[in-house]
């Protein structure tokens, strides 16, 4: 408890009034003079020579006279907390139940109740974390871990800049869950970054927020442009009737919250095709949409299973067809002594990954199609992962195509 004390008056402190650039000027300062510190007095072992931590702390004293707000640096010898273990969630952190198809979310909006309210968001790809904040300070911040226990990334947290550590007018106590997020384009700056001073590059913005968290380097996580965006209100003093209610409540505090948007059930598919359009305009990674029930009360009420809360689901976004050209086919016999036609096309990237073949499913199957070699064919992967060629492109036939011979 102590060194959280520690910690906050060395990173919160009441740094709300300077602008923003100060701000994280001051915070990585702090922060990388807090590691100072620690490696000095606490593991005998300094990171950085005398003249380079007299420089730096004469240009946070500096700041100072400008921003009197600033927090005081701590005295040297603080010591560095350490993020603990494992910790018990309050309320377990369940997954969600994924729809494939839009008849899924159909029948998923027949099942909640056509006439009910329902909100749509994206379904955020980081790392996701459950804050908790009293009186508004933020006292503790946890990895999902198995949804019973995550890990204590309190430190790391606050370090990011991202998360607000202190809030105006807040109530007694509060729990909210969230994802941290690293941008596109934080992600090609790390990057060009590691890139230059000899490191590899990091393969994805997911990955890099997750591993950011675990990083020691209090002043590289600073530095990351880690961001947060609230999707969760799991308890707030002064219940709220509605989810939408419970965003917009969190956000009056300061906190950033998941652009989320209602619709009536009979909305559902218009609602979907757009949102799925929308995707491209994401300035950092997201994996699908949520569509949840907007009233917290009827949400409670329907409970959950083991896994998954029954009052939402998530919908991986529609596959995004890509053209190729059908080059040949090859029969194949499986166990049952069925012959299987497999379609070869010219190899084509969807979604992250090189495709060329394809199981056409049966005879009947490739006849329906109507398909010719030679002819230009769009590939999507089914459920996000097997390939499948959903037919011919609507581009006009050259003439040049083969008819498919029969198996022999
Ligand atoms: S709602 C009880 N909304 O995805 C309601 N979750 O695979 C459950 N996630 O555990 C969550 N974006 O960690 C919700 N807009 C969003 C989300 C979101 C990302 C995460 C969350 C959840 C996991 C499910």
């Amino acid at each position: 408890m102590f060194k959280r004390i520690v910690l906050y008056w060395v990173i919160c402190g009441s740094c709300l009034a300077a602008p923003e650039p100060v701000e994280r000027h001051a915070t990585q300062l702090r922060v990388l003079l807090q590691q100072a510190d620690a490696a000095y007095y606490n593991n005998g072992e300094p990171i950085m020579g005398d003249a380079a931590y007299d420089a730096l702390r004469s240009q946070y004293e500096k700041l100072l006279v400008d921003y009197p707000e600033l927090p005081a640096l701590s005295d040297v010898g603080a010591v560095v907390p350490e993020d603990g273990g494992p910790t018990a969630h309050t309320e377990p952190v369940l997954s969600l139940k994924k729809a494939y198809s839009d008849d899924e979310v159909l029948a998923f909006v027949k099942r909640c109740g056509v006439e009910q309210t329902y909100c749509i968001e994206p379904k955020l790809d980081g790392l996701t974390v459950v804050l908790r904040y009293q009186n508004g300070l933020l006292v503790q911040a946890l990895t999902r871990g198995d949804g019973k226990q995550g890990s204590d990334v309190t430190t790391a947290v606050m370090a990011s800049g991202c998360v607000p550590t202190r809030l105006e007018n807040a109530p007694e106590s509060m729990e909210l869950r969230g994802e941290i997020l690293m941008s596109f384009s934080a992600f090609e700056a790390l990057n060009e970054r590691r890139t230059k001073d000899g490191l590899t590059a990091l393969k994805s913005p997911r990955n890099s927020a997750a591993g950011t968290l675990r990083l020691k380097d209090l002043a590289e996580i600073a530095q990351r442009g880690l961001q947060l965006r609230i999707f969760e209100v799991i308890q707030i003093e002064r219940e709220v009737p509605t989810h939408t209610e419970a965003l917009a409540r969190v956000s009056a505090f300061g906190l950033p919250v998941v652009k989320s948007r209602t619709f009536s059930g009979a909305e559902v598919l218009p609602v979907l095709t757009e949102m799925n359009r929308l995707r491209a305009d994401s300035s950092f990674p997201t994996d699908g949409l949520v569509i949840r029930l907007d009233d917290r009360t009827a949400f409670k009420q329907l409970g959950a299973t083991a896994k998954y809360p029954r009052g939402a689901i998530a919908r991986k976004y529609r596959a995004v067809p890509v053209e190729t050209t059908l080059l040949s086919i090859e029969w194949t016999t499986g166990d049952t002594g069925r012959l299987t036609p497999v379609a070869h096309f010219e190899p084509v990237e969807v979604d992250g990954a090189t495709l060329q073949r394809a199981s056409l499913h049966s005879l009947d199957h490739l006849r329906a199609l109507d398909l010719m070699i030679g002819d230009r064919i769009e590939v999507v992967r089914a459920g996000g992962s097997v390939p499948e060629i959903i037919g011919r492109t609507s581009a006009p036939r050259t003439g040049e195509e083969k008819p498919i011979d029969d198996p022999e």
